[in-house]
């Protein structure tokens, strides 16, 4: 049977790469976008779903299970994020531009993946938050963008405390680091591509379905430091 998606944040980027990436390999695909009438490159993927969704608007957030009731999830998929003032030290930051930062990046994943829970298939879903080795506490610290990092290093924190509270279970959690990859937030500069990452990211969330457990890992695969 056709498996499910639901990638939150894939008008561009990384997000609609693995929209493509998974819908080609035969996913069922329902994917948010902040605003629907400008994600025309999602749209075109062919038998994509394209749902409305601002992760900070508890609203929406909050609402999005009754749209989709009836739909078993085998994967929930968060991967909207922002650079935020990356040109700032954190001290020279805003407030508007911390909490920003912080809720999009950190807190509304957290409240998403609540929301959505109970849409997951019991035993073999998969949650992938999507982090960065920059949130790395241990290697994150010089590689610059100190405040992001420092934004995700609180993603996985939360990330933590939400598979604490999950209880026994047989759901799995990951939190993905991407690699360096040419986006809009990546760079041109980034050595990856796209489609590089997202299927690297595809046999992850894959690979991961019934294993339980959660872990930081690359696109690769590849253990990171907490
Ligand atoms: N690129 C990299 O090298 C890299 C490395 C490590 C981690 N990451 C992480 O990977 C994820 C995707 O990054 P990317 O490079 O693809 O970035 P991107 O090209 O800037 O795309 C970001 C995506 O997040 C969405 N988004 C932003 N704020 C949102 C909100 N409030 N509600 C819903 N969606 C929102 C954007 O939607 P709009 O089009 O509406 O703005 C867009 O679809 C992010 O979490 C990022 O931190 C990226």
């Amino acid at each position: 049977m056709d498996k499910t998606a639901l990638i939150i944040g894939a008008s561009r980027g990384l997000g609609l790469g693995l929209a493509r990436q998974l819908s080609t390999t035969g996913w069922q695909v329902i994917a948010t976008a902040r605003d629907p009438q400008r994600a025309t490159e999602l749209a075109a993927i062919p038998g994509v779903r394209v749902e409305a969704l601002d992760i900070t608007d508890a609203a929406q957030v909050d609402a999005l299970p009754a749209r989709l009731a009836g739909v078993t999830l085998d994967l929930l998929y968060i991967n909207a994020g922002i650079a935020g003032p990356q040109d700032k030290a954190a001290s020279a930051a805003t407030i508007d531009e911390v909490g920003q930062l912080f809720m999009i990046n950190a807190v509304a994943p957290i409240r998403l993946a609540e929301a959505m829970r109970p849409l997951l298939n019991p035993r073999t879903g998969v949650i992938a938050f999507v982090s960065s080795i920059m949130g790395s506490v241990e290697t994150g610290p010089g590689m610059g963008m100190s405040l992001y990092g420092a934004s995700k290093a609180a993603l996985n924190h939360l990330t933590r405390s939400f598979v604490a509270e999950l209880g026994d279970t047989t759901l799995t959690v990951l939190s993905l680091h991407p690699g360096w990859v040419k986006t809009d937030m990546g760079g041109a500069e980034a050595p990856l591509d796209v489609e590089t990452s997202t299927q690297g990211l595809a046999e992850q969330v894959i690979g991961a379905a019934g294993q339980g457990g959660h872990r930081f890992i690359d696109y690769q695969g590849e253990p990171l430091p907490w």
